[in-house]
């Protein structure tokens, strides 16, 4: 198979291509990022210089750019194409919509276009529990769940699924949709919580808990949704859409609690702040469709999860270092001195 995948420099992109690249000998990986804040070129090195380097290409674009990806498709006779690229973090959302509807919703209808036009075999669009919304104390999302964003950025995704479920409808664009929940591992960006309240505390820096720290998330260790992404592409039924979720709820307190007493650090770090505006309150994922259909399920507990990523940030120290460029210092802080 030869495979497009965008955003691959990016978190789950990353982790996505190197499995996929221990999983399948056969398959060739064309990784087309535009390297914003948030892509990380150095991340897939060791696979550029290494004993795959035949099998991996990078490609420095814009999923925008309709005469790149439409002479890209054709050129490297991309069979399939999994949509990682976007702007994927609330916050910047919060404080700039644009760069979220540009990318997610007119780059995500771009590549679609591309693909019909070029007859693509399979499109993979990866999107995220957050466009149904939130929810209340009980209860879980399905795929039936209607639709209900609430910040700039669910909105961008859930305006891509819309866009993919046309694009099925109409042309019969051989789309299958993800919704995933919060994911955690390794090469995740500082700004998210869970290495962002690692990198703090073990710099004993104060620990910004938005509310009252109850918010619930649905937490997967990150290769258990890569494993989900790459059943939607060998198994998923064309014009549908698959949850996948760790079952692993957990009030945000509880998790840093989790992250400081791993690392031996006290409870004093934790700051309360002003609430994110919008802030959902609860997410959950019914997965049994991915469960029956795909054969799903997430393979590590919160727990082993966790070790895991801790593990793997103590042991790429250099890796939080490089990442933290200019451009994130100056968004972060603003943001702080916003929330105080
Ligand atoms: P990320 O921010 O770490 O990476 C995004 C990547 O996309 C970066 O490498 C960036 O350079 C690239 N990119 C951005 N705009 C681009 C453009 N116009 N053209 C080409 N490349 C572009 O994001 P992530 O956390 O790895 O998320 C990947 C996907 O998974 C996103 O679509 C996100 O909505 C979805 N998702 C994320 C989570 C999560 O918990 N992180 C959960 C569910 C779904
Ligand atoms: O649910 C899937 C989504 O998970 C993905 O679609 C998004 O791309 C991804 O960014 C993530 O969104 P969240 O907003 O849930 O993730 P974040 O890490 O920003 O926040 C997790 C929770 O922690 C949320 O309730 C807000 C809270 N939080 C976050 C930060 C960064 C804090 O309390 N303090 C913080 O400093």
């Amino acid at each position: 198979m030869r495979l497009l995948v965008t955003g691959g420099c990016g978190f789950i992109g990353t982790n996505f291509i190197y499995l996929m690249l221990e999983r399948h000998p056969d398959w060739t990986i064309f990784n087309l990022d535009k390297l914003t804040y948030a892509g990380n070129r150095k991340n897939l090195l060791p696979v550029e210089q290494g004993k795959d380097k035949k099998r991996y290409h990078f490609l420095h674009g814009d999923i925008c750019d309709r005469e790149y990806i439409e002479e890209t498709m054709l050129k490297h006779r991309i069979d399939a194409v999994i949509n990682f690229a976007a702007e994927s973090h609330v916050d910047r959302s919060i404080n700039d919509p644009s760069p979220f509807v540009t990318t997610n919703v007119q780059g995500a209808q771009n590549l679609m276009e591309c693909a019909r036009r070029i007859g693509i075999g399979r499109f993979v669009h990866v999107s995220t529990d957050e466009v149904y919304g939130t929810l209340g104390p009980e209860g879980k999302f399905m795929e039936t769940t209607p639709l209900a964003p609430n910040s700039p950025y669910s909105a961008s995704k859930a305006g891509a699924d819309l866009m993919a479920r046309a694009y099925f409808e109409t042309y019969g664009l051989p789309v299958v949709i993800t919704r995933c929940s919060n994911n955690y591992g390794p090469y995740q960006f500082p700004e998210k919580l869970i290495p962002l309240v690692y990198r703090n505390a073990k710099t004993d820096n104060p620990l910004p808990v938005y509310g009252d720290g109850l918010n619930v998330r649905d937490w997967i260790y990150v290769d258990d949704h890569c494993t989900g992404v790459e059943l939607a592409l060998l198994k998923g039924r064309e014009g549908q859409a698959y949850n996948f979720g760790g079952d692993a709820e957990k009030p945000n307190i509880e998790v840093i609690k989790t992250i400081l007493s791993i690392l031996g650090k006290p409870e004093s770090l934790i700051t309360f702040v002003k609430d994110r505006p919008g802030h959902d309150r609860r997410y959950a994922m019914d997965f049994s469709l991915a469960r029956k259909e795909l054969g799903f399920a997430p393979s590590l507990n919160f727990e082993q999860g966790l070790k895991k990523t801790v593990e793997w940030y103590e042991a790429n120290a250099n890796w939080l270092e490089d990442v933290q460029s200019g451009a994130y210092r100056d968004f972060m802080d603003e943001w702080y001195k916003e929330r105080k």
